[in-house]
């Protein structure tokens, strides 16, 4: 198999406005078919990419010899439809987060491990170039072992409780913190403890500054706030052989090697660096990892391997978000 034949499942506006678009860069993947309850999108996409539309999942997944879908609309979708669809045995690509609660995700891993289909969800910060060379960098005995993490995620919202969530903190945490976090794992690992302090404001205005402690030792921050003007990521990662690394907004990456001083008064007045930038010729649509995470599911579908962000990795990282949350409420460390 030199490709694989996948169809979404929604059409909304991330499915045709920016994971559609990168599938036909894509060489290991035969777009065959599209669902949705609205007849109209799925036809917008149909046309668009000379695709069957159908408005039954089921009727596509019985009728097109799928090897996958792509599932992309609220999480309470992916959580139920990914279920039934690995039981009818078609690998799924979830878009993020899997499914409202870490109770939700595990269903979803059960439900694979009893199909023997494979999931991924969309968390696509370990997708983009930039955290890719940042945990290479990482890797460099020169590196040393990581002993300190620390990232931010400010964005202009959501500022309410979306997707049945019960406050807006919980809101935030399932729409933008799932890739903070996930993303977090993917470069220290799993994370033991967490300790939030939290803030409300008027019309949804959350933020949180959360200790982490990690399985390997290192200790960490994460901040997170809604209502910013803008949307900005950070992470950055120092470690105990002298190196420090850094990407802000996923396209940008600022490293250091071992403290090269050249003998200057003072000892900090030379600041070597290797930068990296995202040139303007990286194939992708919106945003190169929505293209390169679509890649990564295909090319491990067809040589057999397990795709990630895997659903073992959406429940660990589900299981944080809600400590975070739980943390804020008690105003007590939570241990995971
Ligand atoms: N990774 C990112 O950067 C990023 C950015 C934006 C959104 N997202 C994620 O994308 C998702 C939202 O996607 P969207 O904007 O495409 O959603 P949407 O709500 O606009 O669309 C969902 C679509 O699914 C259809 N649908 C619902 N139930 C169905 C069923 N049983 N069978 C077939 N179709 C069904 C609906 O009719 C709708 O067209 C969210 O989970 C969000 O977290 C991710």
């Amino acid at each position: 198999m030199d490709q694989i034949r996948l169809a979404f499942v929604g059409c909304g506006g991330h499915s045709s406005g920016s994971l559609q678009p990168n599938v036909p860069m894509i060489d290991e993947i035969d777009f065959v078919a599209v669902a949705d309850l609205d007849e109209s999108r799925g036809a917008k996409s149909a046309k668009r990419y000379g695709v069957k539309a159908y408005t039954d999942f089921k009727e596509m997944i019985n009728t097109e010899n799928l090897d996958a879908v792509a599932i992309v609309g609220p999480p309470e979708m992916h959580h139920q439809l990914g279920i039934e669809c690995l039981r009818m045995g078609v690998n799924v690509f979830l878009e993020k987060p899997p499914a409202v609660t870490a109770a939700g995700a595990e269903e979803l891993c059960a439900a694979a491990e009893e199909s023997g289909k494979a999931g991924m969800v969309a968390t696509m910060w370990r997708h983009d170039p930039a955290h890719k060379i940042m945990k290479q960098f990482m890797e460099d005995p020169e590196f040393g072992q990581p002993t300190f993490f620390e990232g931010h995620f400010i964005a202009p919202g959501p500022r309410s409780a979306i997707w049945g969530a019960e406050t807006a903190f919980m809101g935030y945490l399932l729409a933008q913190g799932v890739h903070i976090v996930d993303c977090t794992r993917f470069l220290m690992g799993d994370i033991t403890q967490v300790h939030t302090a939290a803030f409300e404001g008027e019309g949804g205005a959350v933020s949180m500054a959360v200790s982490l402690q990690f399985a390997s030792g290192a200790a960490g921050i994460m901040g997170l706030a809604a209502a910013a003007p803008v949307l900005q990521t950070r992470m950055l990662v120092v470690g105990d052989g002298g190196g420090m690394v850094e990407v802000y907004n996923g396209n940008h990456v600022r490293a250091s090697k071992k403290q090269s001083w050249c003998g200057t008064p003072g000892g900090y007045m030379d600041y070597p660096t290797l930068e990296w930038n995202q040139g303007w010729g990286q194939p992708g649509y919106r945003r190169i990892a929505y293209a390169e995470e679509l890649k990564h599911f295909a090319q491990c579908l067809i040589a057999g391997e397990q795709p990630h962000a895997s659903l073992e990795d959406s429940h660990q990282a589900m299981r944080v978000l809600e400590a975070i949350d739980e943390s804020r409420r008690t105003g007590k460390p939570v241990e995971l």
